[in-house]
């Protein structure tokens, strides 16, 4: 068995899962490095919008990722994501951004791109990678894989509780129907859909609190997995 895949803990999951906040905290109790893939596809994106490239043409959104400078790393705490040199922590998580990643995250060039990124990242050291291949497509021979999930309707509240936090008020049913869009596209794409891997725990987060999750990964991956 390869080091690598020894060395990871694989979490995929719908929009809302709760994936980025448990893996950040399964790997800071483990010592691992955190990867959250999402964001690279939100940078691609951003930086695509960014360009003004047309984001309908595959070639040149590949040819965009490929040149992409992209900069993750932990600071204080916080994830801090820079491309080509700019702080877009929070430009990626803009509603614009959201809305325009299918239209990368389906592209075969794209994703080539940031998978080998994923496995360069992974394969410098033990890491906790989230997102919604990982288990499948990124690192297929990861013993230990994670499926995390919820109701759509607690992963809408999460989310509205989120903006809430930041003062931001959203109605909780539309939040649900662009979730629910958000999964039938990731599902159903051709390449890399977002799927549980056959080897992954399921773990349904619904009723639990996000330490309690935290636990249950924490203790899979050091003894189980
Ligand atoms: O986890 P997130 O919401 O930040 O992810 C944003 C989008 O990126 C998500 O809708 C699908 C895409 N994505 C992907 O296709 N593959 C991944 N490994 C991670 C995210």
């Amino acid at each position: 068995m390869s080091e690598t895949a020894r060395n990871i803990v694989a979490i995929d999951g719908p929009a809302g899962a709760g994936k980025s906040t448990i893996a950040r905290k399964v790997a800071e109790k483990l010592g691992y490095a955190f990867l959250d893939t999402g964001a690279m596809y939100r940078a691609a994106t951003w930086r695509a919008m960014h360009l003004g490239i047309d984001l309908d043409d595959p070639a040149a959104l590949a040819e965009s990722t490929a040149a992409m400078v992209l900069d993750l790393r932990e600071e204080n705490g916080n994830q801090i994501v820079r491309v080509d040199g700019h702080d877009v922590t929070e430009a990626i998580r803009s509603p614009e951004v959201t809305r325009n990643i299918h239209k990368l995250d389906r592209s075969r060039g794209v994703r080539d791109r940031l998978v080998e990124l994923q496995r360069t990242i992974g394969s410098r050291g033990p890491t906790v990678a989230e997102g919604r291949d990982i288990g499948t497509v990124v690192f297929p021979a990861a013993v230990c894989k994670v499926y995390l999930d919820a109701s759509l309707q607690e992963r809408a509240r999460r989310r509205a509780e989120e903006f809430a936090k930041k003062g931001i008020h959203v109605n909780e049913g539309a939040l649900a129907e662009e979730i629910r869009v958000r999964d039938e596209k990731d599902m159903t794409r051709e390449i890399a859909p977002l799927r549980r891997a056959e080897d992954a725990t399921v773990v349904d987060t619904t009723s639990m609190t996000p330490d309690e999750v935290v636990d249950v990964i924490v203790t899979l991956a050091r003894f189980s997995c």
